[in-house]
């Protein structure tokens, strides 16, 4: 309904939001994040999502890939774990060896019938209170199976661009209904949503939406989102509430692109340049 509040978001308000590390703070303090997705082919993503959620500050990292991800994975990056998933060239198993801070699910996995299967039982076994963020394929998979959402955590963030939202919430005539079918979406699940694009939408469980301000049309090439779901999972991992995690992390993706524009032009910036930008991010916004 349009009784729903707005805002737009801006430097001062992620400023608020941010946590100081304490000198006396170890890795653990900073939660250990685990990246879940891949296929053949698409391991790109994964190593992005990864890579993105390092430098946002995430203690420890693990990846859950199909087979065929190990060595691509364990050589782009040494600061991760790699969990070998039974599924060759998909994910098959969905098997966690233990629990995390923040799980992220469903960047470069493909919809295959195994996968799809393999998610939804995933989805079950969840603990009520697990951080999650869902993207991409998972949830492609997701609006094949509505029955899932009932499965989902309170509050798990689900990140779609337009044509994945389009299969969660359906058709829309207008930007006003697209906005108003998200925010039924939001608050019917008790989801945090993201309406990804220019000025991307952060609609909370209770309806209320805030508009980014930061990023530019650079970003408008393949693996941002990739990035976006790292960034996610990496603030959740360190304990921020899913509100403040997609607040930050939409604004601080968003800032990465605009630092990189900057220096690269938009046309020669690529997502992989907005990881290297990330660590200057956080001096900015601090
Ligand atoms: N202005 C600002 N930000 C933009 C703009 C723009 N004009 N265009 C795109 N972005 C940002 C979005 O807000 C979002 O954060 O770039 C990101 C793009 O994310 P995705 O659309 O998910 O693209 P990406 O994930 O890189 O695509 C790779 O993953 O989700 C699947 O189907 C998708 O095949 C695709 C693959
Ligand atoms: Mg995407």
């Amino acid at each position: 309904d349009l009784s729903s509040n707005y805002y737009y978001l801006e430097k001062e308000d992620i400023r608020k939001l941010l946590k100081n590390r304490s000198k006396f703070s170890h890795k653990g303090i900073y939660g250990h994040g685990c990246i879940i997705g891949g296929s053949l082919g698409k391991m790109g993503a994964v190593i992005l999502a990864s890579r993105a959620a390092l430098r946002t500050g995430c203690g420890l990292v693990s990846n859950l890939t199909p087979t065929c991800g190990h060595q691509i994975l364990q050589i782009s990056h040494p600061e991760t774990m790699v969990i070998m998933d039974s599924g060759e060239e998909n994910l098959r198993d969905f098997q966690l060896p233990q629990s995390y801070q923040a799980i992220a699910v469903g960047i470069g996995m493909g919809t295959s019938e195994e996968t799809e299967r393999g998610l939804g039982l995933f989805l079950q076994s969840l603990d009520k209170d697990q951080a999650l963020v869902l993207d991409a394929d998972a949830l492609n998979l997701l609006a094949l199976n509505p029955h899932w959402l009932g499965h989902l955590p309170e509050n798990s963030i689900l990140s779609p661009h337009p044509k994945e939202l389009k299969r969660l919430i359906g058709e829309w005539d207008s930007d006003e209904d697209k906005l108003m079918k998200a925010v039924d979406f939001a608050i019917a699940h008790k989801v945090v949503l993201l309406i990804k694009g220019a000025n991307t939408a952060v609609i909370n469980s209770e309806g209320t939406v805030y508009f980014n301000s930061s990023g530019n049309p650079g970003m408008a090439t393949g693996g941002t989102g990739d990035v976006l779901t790292g960034i996610l999972a990496g603030l959740k991992a360190q304990g921020y509430t899913a509100l403040e995690a997609a607040l930050i992390g939409v604004y601080a993706h968003g800032l990465a692109g605009d630092l990189a524009s900057t220096e690269l032009s938009e046309e020669g910036m690529i997502a992989g340049d907005l990881i290297n930008y990330l660590p200057k991010v956080w001096n900015i916004v601090r």
